[in-house]
């Protein structure tokens, strides 16, 4: 068996559902799929039921998150045109603001340039922005760069047109990175048609073409791989109106060490995408003694039974894939152990970034 020994990996974009959602998923179950998955730091949504709008809603969240996390994690604060008074009280413990400018599951919408021009003035130029932008709102998000001449993070970047402008946006010299997920990587509006409300997420599943043009600029224009970890209960999705997501915290790295393993990328540009520029994005504070050791020999069928996240489901069951989770050390300690269940580390054990402390 062939051991190798990866760095922590960084999943810039999760969804833990506390507050409101823990029937989907809570702290300590989404933070066992990461660690299981090789995360060793996640940074979860804001797009919960109330959502993190407010200093109070977000100290809350934390609260429950610090009784319960096993990982480190991070929580975004979310832009809405009612609470834009409480952004600057919003970040001191944020790590960044995401901003929704399209439809997707939540509350959360920002549809007014007067509310986006406020996010930009009032959010502290030391912290990230993040947004959900589909098709022209990625131009929208490269003007504020732009013009308020600080960065901006695209999430789960999907299309042909949306990578193309963002390549000539950095080529431009202006501070955009973004980010893509596996499940537009390795699957496409066919997929979406064959899994029905399984394959269904904002953005959707779009066509091959668009898949190709994400593939061609993972050598340069992506800056990360983000999971956009979205679990909903089957229940929900068997529903007359199911909601948009998919799990992915646990699936991503085996699909993306099978790609390694293909020839479609190299071991060492997965470690950029899924560490050290989620890391520099973000401007996370390193973890010492981190590492994750996989097995890149290993090959397995994906299954559902097999899952930490309370869901207990995910669009990838069934498909083969290379590269096996043996063991995460954080800090120094065990964290996950394939083959030991004790060994998964304790609720609580994890760290919040920022800290209490600002850093
Ligand atoms: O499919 C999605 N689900 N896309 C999003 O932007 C939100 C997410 C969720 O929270 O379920
Ligand atoms: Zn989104
Ligand atoms: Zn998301």
């Amino acid at each position: 068996m062939t051991t190798l020994r990866l760095p922590g990996l960084v999943d810039v974009h999760t969804h833990l559902r506390v507050p409101g959602g823990e029937h989907k998923e809570d702290f300590a179950t989404g933070t066992a799929a990461a660690l299981s998955g090789g995360f060793t730091c996640v940074l979860a949504m804001p797009n919960t039921s109330p959502p993190l709008v407010t200093r109070t809603a977000l100290q809350g969240a934390r609260q429950l998150a610090q009784a319960s996390i096993r990982c480190d994690v991070g929580l975004f604060g979310g832009a809405s045109p009612e609470h834009i008074d409480d952004l600057a009280a919003l970040a001191e413990h944020a790590v960044g603001l995401k901003i929704y400018l399209n439809d997707t599951f939540g509350p959360l919408r920002v549809e007014d340039l007067p509310t986006l021009q406020a996010c930009f003035d009032r959010w502290p130029r030391t912290k990230p922005i993040a947004m959900h932008a589909e098709g022209q709102s990625v131009a929208v998000g490269i003007g504020l760069a732009a013009a308020y001449h600080r960065p901006v993070h695209f999430c789960h970047i999907s299309r042909r047109d949306e990578i193309e402008l963002i390549a000539s946006a950095k080529q431009a010299g202006l501070p955009v990175t973004c980010e893509v997920t596996p499940h537009h990587l390795f699957l496409t509006e066919a997929d979406a048609h064959r899994l029905g409300p399984l394959g269904d997420m904002r953005p959707r599943l779009a066509r091959q073409d668009d898949q190709d043009a994400l593939w061609q600029h993972l050598a340069n224009t992506v800056d990360c791989i983000a999971t956009d970890h979205a679990p909903h209960t089957l229940a929900e999705k068997a529903s007359d109106n199911p909601p948009p997501g998919v799990a992915g915290l646990e699936t991503s790295l085996p699909l993306m060490l099978t790609a390694v393993r293909q020839g479609r990328l190299t071991m060492a540009r997965l470690v950029e995408l899924m560490a050290v520029n989620p890391r520099r994005v973000f401007g996370l504070p390193d973890q010492a003694d981190t590492f994750v050791e996989i097995d890149p020999d290993a090959r397995y069928e994906i299954a559902n039974h097999a899952l930490h996240t309370k869901c207990g489901w995910t669009p990838f069951a069934g498909m083969q894939v290379w590269g096996r989770v043996q063991r995460v050390v954080l800090r120094g300690a065990v964290a996950y152990d394939s083959d030991d269940p004790d060994q998964m580390a304790q609720p609580g054990s994890g760290r919040l970034v920022p800290g209490n402390d600002g850093r």
